[in-house]
């Protein structure tokens, strides 16, 4: 029978054999998968794994310097790139979902193209890839860990793709590979994370994107989230975000009409995002988070709830 323990032992060693003292490179989400697959690697291989972790500027908020501190933390050889300003001027002006989806993934590519040039004589490229990211291919929108594959399409191939793959978790299920995290020693927090979508809040910010809407996005996504942690809800839901919606509409603050932005929150589950429901959340803590996030983030007058599931809406708005 497979156990977590004989499959660190064996994976590990079969690492060394075939890597021997070449240099890897692999490019860390803060998603389980990619974090899960390094730190096997760097069990087997340390510090010529060289792991690229970039914020593209729509990252949760603090989720950047965060998680790097986590990494590091792990004790892996990783490099934290800002480019936030790189995706974030590129996006100027663009509303078409699709269109944003591509900015971010050629930038990306490039991003990481540059990076991965300054680690002298890499012979790897390692991958997060699961057996369900295998055989469902590449769904239409993407599928949380498919970042780095699902944008091939720039003309000729950057030379990081170029590389040999290594892919040491490509024959589990994601609970699979939540135990062997386990076994690993990462904490539990990192190994129940929620996916998180590759284009990250862009997708969730209708219609162009700013910096002003990222940061408020950003400041109501920290309240649900982390209401969700406190009132012990985080666990019973597969995913959770908030919309920015291209609307205003009138409100009252004191004597004051005011003409602002609405937001809808979203929490569903699933099994792996192909279908879901929205969750039954209790309205007590739904008029926690209105309140809370009306009351702290300037700019937002009117909180929504979304309860569609899919199909016929899909998770994500975009
Ligand atoms: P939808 O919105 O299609 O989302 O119901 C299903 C799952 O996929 C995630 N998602 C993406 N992940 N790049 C990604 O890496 C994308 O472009 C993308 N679009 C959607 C979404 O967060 C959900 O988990």
């Amino acid at each position: 029978t497979w156990t977590p323990d004989a499959f660190v032992e064996t994976t590990v060693a079969s690492l060394k054999r075939e890597i021997g003292d070449d240099k890897v490179i692999l490019g860390l989400s803060g998603g389980v998968d990619s974090t899960v697959a390094a730190v096997l690697l760097h069990k087997a291989i340390g510090n010529h794994l060289h792991c690229i972790f970039v914020n593209n500027g729509l990252l949760r908020k603090n989720e950047f310097e965060e998680v790097l501190e986590q990494y590091k933390h792990m004790g892996l050889n990783v490099k934290g790139v800002d480019a936030s300003a790189r995706f974030l001027d590129a996006l100027a002006g663009e509303e078409d979902p699709e269109k944003k989806r591509k900015i971010i993934g050629g930038i990306f590519i490039d991003v990481f193209d540059d990076e991965a040039h300054k680690v002298e004589d890499a012979k790897w490229l390692g991958q997060g890839t699961i057996y369900p990211d295998r055989i469902e291919s590449v769904s239409a929108s993407g599928g949380p860990s498919a970042t780095i594959k699902s944008h091939h399409n720039v003309g000729g191939l950057p030379d990081y793709m170029k590389l040999k793959v290594v892919e040491p978790l490509k024959m589990l299920f994601k609970d699979e590979v939540r135990r062997v995290g386990a076994t690993l020693g990462i904490a539990d927090e990192r190994l129940g994370r929620h996916p998180f979508p590759g284009p990250g809040l862009a997708i969730r910010i209708l219609g162009d994107v700013t910096r002003e809407k990222v940061t408020i996005l950003q400041e109501v996504d920290a309240i649900f989230i982390n209401g969700l942690r406190e009132w012990g809800l985080y666990d019973d839901v597969w995913q959770a975000g908030a919309m920015l919606l291209p609307v205003h509409s009138v409100g009252v603050m004191g004597d004051e009409r005011t003409y602002e932005k609405c937001v809808a929150l979203r929490a569903v589950e699933s099994t792996d995002g192909m279908t879901a429901d929205w969750v039954n959340l209790p309205y007590e803590f739904l008029q926690k988070m209105s309140n809370d996030i009306i009351n702290k983030v300037p700019g937002v007058n009117r909180v929504v709830y979304d309860i569609s599931s899919k199909p016929p809406a899909t998770i994500e708005w975009e």
